[in-house]
Formats: structure tokens, sequence, C-alpha cells
């Protein structure tokens, strides 16, 4: 019953969209709106291929050789439109069309000599925003027209949501940053110390801003997720998130144009409805979000440890155990970080150096003993641990990653014998099975006191203490059985993790992109209202991306390109 629904919904769907396709005088009008600022796009590659979209083309080596060298640059990938970190979202993975480059080489010549460049699924067209009107523009054209698209800023998002559609509409270059010691968020009489971001800015801008104004801005462990995009709508974890809280904790007023084509902005006194739901219904939803306005910390200075040794089949599990041991201890402790079987990067805000010191000497001599390095020091700022640490460990960008992650709840996997062996148990099998190393993240506001009722994440975040995740990299010229096949990998573990622990749920952003039950994974029983004020803000449907809030579901035309894998496996 319930897929005959999606079936025939899509159908009509798509008939709508094929009777109104613009013309060519309509695109000119709406460009000319925009200031001339609408573009055709062509794959990241296309100047590498001597055929692009089926049509002979002339390869530029100058250009193809920039890309080559930018090609797993976060900088360089967040600053050209067609380019996204997880690059399957600018292919066309069911059909397998793509323009990639082999990610491990990008001067690989065979990536390009024996094959075509296709669009994928990067939208043909895209408007390189720069005001609300460009904004306003564009969704009165989308209005008009019946035409499918999709925001993007830096094009992080894990599940394609920043792809598709015939018209994109690029935020990058919204790029206003400022500090106020007084903020008052509109139509109230409070002030807090905040920095005002536009919607493209990237984190690392963000950090040497607030690093010049002595100030700490909690944020994310990448260089280039924009912080007012779909990091604080979603959620928005941090190392530093344990003390401080989440993203959506912590923001206190979005300027957005809403798809019924108003600017608002939001905040606890005006709107207070899309407020909270802006605060943890996601990107993509509700409007096209202009900046955001975020708490901020005094500067502050960091205890950081950092551990690594060589990873083998006999040492993985104690160090594993060491982690699920220690991390409530750590939790109290106001450590955040990442970590892994043979890795960990935690910082702590609270301790003293020599506190931090006893704190992690089990997970220190461990790595010595395995012959590895450990440091356990004193840095003066987010900025300077950031640029020391962070940009050199971030997660990789340019190869094709599935990403899987469940929220972990604190009690019983932290509190129990019997609980802790589980989890360590879950982490050895996916090591064993797959050779899939658990990525955990320490990064929960476990000790933040939050305000019941301010946010709408699932509710699973206020009662777990680790985020596990992993990574599943698929080849660049991967064959469609063999992303089948990676695709059911990361299925069967996020499988294990909801055996574990059915009644959490997992992070929106950084989930397995066909976890079942999407609705209550990622809001709980914050969905029902999220729905209500989703139909609410996009009067006319405007805007739909994948399991996002109100969701019209997978036979939609413009999902064609995602592979069709059961969660049932
Ligand atoms: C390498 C890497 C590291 C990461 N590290 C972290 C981390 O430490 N902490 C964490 O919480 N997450 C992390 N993430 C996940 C990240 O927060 C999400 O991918 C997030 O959605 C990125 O938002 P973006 O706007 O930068 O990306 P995009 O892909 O451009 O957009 C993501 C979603 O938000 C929507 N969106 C973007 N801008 C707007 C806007 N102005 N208005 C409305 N909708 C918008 C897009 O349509 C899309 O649905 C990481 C991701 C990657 C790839
Ligand atoms: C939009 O106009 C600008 C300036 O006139 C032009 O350079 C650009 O090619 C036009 N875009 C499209 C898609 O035609
Ligand atoms: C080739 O690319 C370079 C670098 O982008 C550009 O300057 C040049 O004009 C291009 N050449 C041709 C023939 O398009
Ligand atoms: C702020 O407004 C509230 C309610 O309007 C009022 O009770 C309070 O006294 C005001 N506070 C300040 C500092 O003006
Ligand atoms: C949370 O509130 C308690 C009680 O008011 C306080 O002791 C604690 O310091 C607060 N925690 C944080 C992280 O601010
Ligand atoms: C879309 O069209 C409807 C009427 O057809 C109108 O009321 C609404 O304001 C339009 N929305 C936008 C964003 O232009
Ligand atoms: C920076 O902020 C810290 C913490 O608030 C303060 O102790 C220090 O004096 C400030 N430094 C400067 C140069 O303002
Ligand atoms: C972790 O705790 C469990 C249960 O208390 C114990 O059996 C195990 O030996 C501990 N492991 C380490 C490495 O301390
Ligand atoms: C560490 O190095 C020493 C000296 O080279 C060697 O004897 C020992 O076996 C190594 N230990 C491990 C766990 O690799
Ligand atoms: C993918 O590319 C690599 C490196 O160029 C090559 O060794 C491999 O055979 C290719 N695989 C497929 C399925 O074409
Ligand atoms: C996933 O798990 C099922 C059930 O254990 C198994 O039959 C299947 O082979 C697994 N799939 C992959 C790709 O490992
Ligand atoms: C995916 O495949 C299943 C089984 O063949 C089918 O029932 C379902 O409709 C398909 N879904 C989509 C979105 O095509």
């Amino acid at each position: 019953m319930f897929f005959l629904g999606i079936a025939i919904h899509g159908l009509l769907f798509r008939r709508v969209a094929a009777l109104t396709t613009p013309s060519d005088e309509q695109w000119a009008q709406l460009n000319q709106t925009v200031g001339g600022r609408l573009y055709t796009s062509l794959p990241l590659a296309a100047s590498c291929f001597s055929t692009v979209n089926g049509s002979p083309s002339t390869p530029n080596a100058t250009e193809c050789a920039l890309v080559q060298q930018g090609y797993t640059q976060p900088d360089f990938r967040s600053t050209h439109y067609s380019a996204h970190m997880l690059p399957q979202w600018e292919t066309c993975q069911s059909t397998v069309q793509r323009c990639l480059l082999n990610s491990n080489d990008p001067s690989d010549p065979t990536a390009w000599e024996d094959s075509e460049c296709w669009q994928g699924a990067i939208a043909p067209r895209y408007v390189d925003v720069r005001s609300e009107d460009d904004v306003l523009a564009a969704l009165s054209f989308v209005n008009e027209t019946g035409i499918q698209f999709s925001i993007k800023a830096s094009g992080h998002d894990y599940k394609g949501r920043s792809s598709f559609g015939s018209l994109s509409l690029w935020t990058r270059n919204l790029d206003s940053l400022t500090y106020s010691a007084d903020f008052k968020p509109e139509g109230g009489n409070e002030s807090y110390p905040a920095v005002t971001i536009g919607a493209g800015v990237p984190f690392e801008d963000v950090y040497s801003f607030a690093e010049e104004n002595n100030i700490t801005v909690v944020g994310g462990y990448h260089q280039t997720i924009a912080a007012s995009g779909g990091w604080v709508q979603a959620g928005g974890h941090s190392i530093l998130s344990p003390l401080y809280g989440l993203g959506v904790d912590r923001v206190l007023q979005y300027k957005i144009v809403t798809l019924d084509g108003v600017v608002r902005t939001v905040n606890k006194f005006q709107s207070p409805d899309l407020f909270w739901a802006l605060r943890g219904g996601a990107g993509s939803t509700f409007g096209v979000v202009l900046e955001s306005s975020m708490l901020v910390e005094p500067q502050m200075s960091l205890r950081v440890a950092s551990i690594s040794f060589t990873q083998t089949a006999d040492n993985a599990r104690g160090f594993l155990e060491l982690l699920v041991n220690n991390s409530y201890k750590w939790g109290q402790e106001g450590w955040g970080g990442h970590m892994g079987p043979a890795t960990l990067i935690n910082v702590n805000p609270l301790l003293t150096l020599e506190e931090a010191q006893t704190s992690v000497q089990s997970v220190v001599d461990y790595a010595l003993a395995q012959n590895g390095t450990a440091v356990v020091e004193d840095l003066p700022s987010w900025q300077t641990f950031f640029s020391k640490y962070v940009e050199s460990a971030e997660a990789s960008v340019g190869v094709q990653t599935i990403l899987g992650s469940r929220l972990i709840p604190t009690n019983p996997f932290f509190t129990d014998d019997d609980g802790q062996e589980a989890l360590v148990d879950l982490m050895v099998k996916m090591v064993d099975t797959y050779a899939v190393n658990p990525y955990i993240i320490q990064g929960t506001p476990f000790l933040y006191n939050y305000t019941e009722g301010t946010t709408s994440v699932t509710p699973a975040w206020r009662n777990s203490l680790w985020q596990i995740g992993f990574h599943e990299n698929m080849a660049y010229n991967a064959t469609l059985d063999t992303m089948y096949a990676q695709y059911k990998i990361v299925n069967n573990i996020t499988s294990w993790m909801r055996e574990l622990a059915p009644d959490s749920g997992a992070y929106f952003n950084e989930a397995n992109p066909y976890e079942p039950d999407h609705e209550v994974t990622f809001w709980g029983d914050n969905y029902p209202a999220l729905l209500e004020l989703k139909n609410k803000y996009d009067p006319f449907k405007l805007l739909d991306c994948w399991m996002c809030v109100g969701w019209q579901g997978p036979a939609d035309q413009r999902y064609s390109c995602y592979l069709n894998i059961s969660t049932n496996y």
C-alpha cells in the first residue's frame, strides 16, 4: 500500500515537471533578474575528456592539470560549483554515468582516456547567489515553472542532498562574517556575544576570524563545511560539544527566505516555531538560509591528547576496550574527540595539563607499548589546535565514500560491564568482517545543560555518549555490482548497530543513506511537528530531498540516480 502511494505520487510529479520545461527566454529573464549570475555547469573534470555529455569535446590540458592538482583538496572542491566532497553525488550511480578522476592518483590518464564524461547528478544550471533578492527571484522562477531545484553550499553532504534538479542555488559566496559582543536577537531584549555567519562561509574562515577576535566558535572537524549551511540546521557536532552543546543548541537567530517567498528573521522571539524547526529539521527543507548567528565562548586554551600506533589484528581490541572503559570518565571530565582502533585525538578545556596526562595515561601506555606515539600538550586556542591537528587528520575528500553511523547511548554501553563488552564486540566485528574501522566521535552534548524542547534533532543526542561511524570507500571506476555490494556492507554494519541499540537514533547528516525508518531515526517524536511546519513553510512543495522532512519518497524522478538498495538484506 505504502509503496503504491509513493509510486503514484511520483508519476504525477514527473508529469507536472515534464510539462513545464522553461523556455530559453524564461532562463534569460531569470539570468537578467539575478544580475547575470545564472551559469551552466559541467563536471569538474570535463576539461580532461574528449567526449562530454555525448558530444566530442576538445580537452584543455592546462585546465585538466589544475583539476588534478586540486582534486582531493577541500578548498578547491568547495570553490567549484560542480564539485562535491563525496564525488559519487556528482554522478548518476544507477546508470554509472560519471566524470571522475582516479582519487588515488588524479594524474592517472586511464581515468579519461577510455571513458566518456557525463553530467550525472550535477544540476545543469546554477545561480551564484549573492543576496536575498537572488533567492527570491529563483524561488519565484521555480514556483512558476515547476522545475526541481537544490541548494548547495560546500557540497559536504553524505546523502546527495546538495545535488540534483534542473537548477541549483549555490550559496558559497554569501561570505559575510561579523562579531558582536552584544548581539541582540530581533524582537527581544537579551544580548549575547555572537558571530553572524553568511551561508557560504567555511569553518576554516570562521576559526581564523575567531582567533583574531579572541573568541571561540564551537564548530565542526573539517575546514570547508559551511558553518551556516547543512551543519547547523541538522545538528552540528564539535569535539567541544560535550561541554558547549551542538550547533543547534548555540544558534541564536537565522535569516532565511522561506519557500513561500518571505524573508524572515527567526529566533526565539520571532517565528519561534520555525526557529525550532531549523534547529535540527535539516537543510534544504524550510527555505534558503542566508545567515545564522551563533553564541561564542571566550578564547580558551585546550589540553590535547594525540595518540597513534600501527594497528594489527592483535592490538585493536585492547585499545577499543580501553576507549570504551574510559569514555564515561572522560565525558565527565569534559573531554571530546575523535578515536579509532589505533588513534585518538581528544581535547579538554577544563583539566590542567597534569590532570589531563593522568586522565589518559592508560591509553598513552598502551600506544607506547605498541611502539606508537603519544603527545599530551597544552595549546592556547581552538585555532592553534585546528591547524596543528585537524587539517592533517580530517576525513578525506574527492573519494567516493559511503558513511554510516548511529548514536550510542551512554547507558548501558559505558556504564555496565555487559554493555561495554557488547560495544567492543560490535567494533571488533566491523574490523574482522569487513576490514572497516569504527570512527568514534565523542561529540555528543554530554555535559551540556540542555533546555528541553528547544531543538528538533532526535532526542537520542541527549542520552548518548558516542557517535560510531565508518567510511566505506568506492573506487572511482567501481562497477554497478561493486557499488551495490559496498552499500550492502554499510547496511549490514548499521543493522548491527541498530540491533545493539534499537531505540537510539542517528545523526541525519552522517547516517547511512539507506537508514530505514528515517523519520524516527533522525527526529524521534519531533517528526510530526516538523512535518506540519514543512507543510506550512513550503505550501507549494517547491523543495524535496532524500529522507528529509516531508520527503516525497524514492520513486520521484529526481532520485532516479540513487541505487535501489533494499534495507531488508
Ligand atoms: C569531510 C567531512 C567532515 C565532516 N565533519 C563534520 C563534523 O565534524 N561535524 C558535523 O556535525 N558534521 C560533519 N560533517 C557533515 C556535515 O555537517 C554535513 O555534510 C553538512 O550537511 C554539510 O553542510 P554544507 O552546507 O557544508 O554542505 P552541502 O552539501 O552544501 O549542503 C548540505 C545540505 O544542507 C543544505 N543547505 C546548504 N546550505 C543551505 C542553506 N543556506 N539553506 C538551506 N539549506 C542549505 C543543502 O541543500 C543540503 O541539503 C562532515 C562532512 C564531511 C564530508
Ligand atoms: C547570464 O548572463 C551572463 C552575463 O550576461 C552571461 O555571461 C551568462 O553566460 C548567462 N548565463 C546563461 C546560463 O546564459
Ligand atoms: C584552458 O584553460 C585555461 C585555464 O583555465 C584557460 O585559461 C584557457 O583559456 C583555456 N583554453 C581554452 C582554449 O579554452
Ligand atoms: C525583557 O523582557 C521581559 C519580558 O518582556 C521582561 O520581563 C524583562 O524585564 C526584560 N529584561 C530586560 C533586561 O529588559
Ligand atoms: C550545568 O549546570 C550545572 C548546575 O547549574 C553547573 O554546575 C554546570 O557547570 C553546568 N555545566 C556546564 C557545562 O555549563
Ligand atoms: C507561488 O505561487 C503562488 C500562487 O500561484 C503564490 O501565492 C506564491 O506566493 C508563490 N511563491 C513564490 C515563492 O513565489
Ligand atoms: C582574550 O580573552 C581571554 C579570555 O577572555 C582574556 O583572558 C585575554 O585577556 C584576552 N586577550 C586579549 C589580547 O584581549
Ligand atoms: C574493561 O572493563 C571490562 C569490564 O569491567 C574488563 O573486563 C576489561 O578487562 C577492561 N578492559 C581494559 C582494557 O581495561
Ligand atoms: C617495539 O620495538 C622494540 C624495539 O625495536 C621491539 O623489540 C618490539 O618487539 C616492538 N614492539 C611491538 C609491539 O611492535
Ligand atoms: C579501475 O582503475 C584502476 C586504476 O586505473 C585499474 O587498475 C582497475 O582495473 C580499474 N577497475 C575497473 C573495474 O575498471
Ligand atoms: C550482509 O549480511 C547478510 C546476513 O548476514 C549476508 O547474507 C550478506 O552476505 C551480507 N552482505 C555483504 C555484502 O556482506
Ligand atoms: C526498489 O526495488 C524494489 C524491489 O524490486 C521495488 O519494490 C521498489 O519499488 C523499488 N524502489 C524504487 C524507488 O525504485
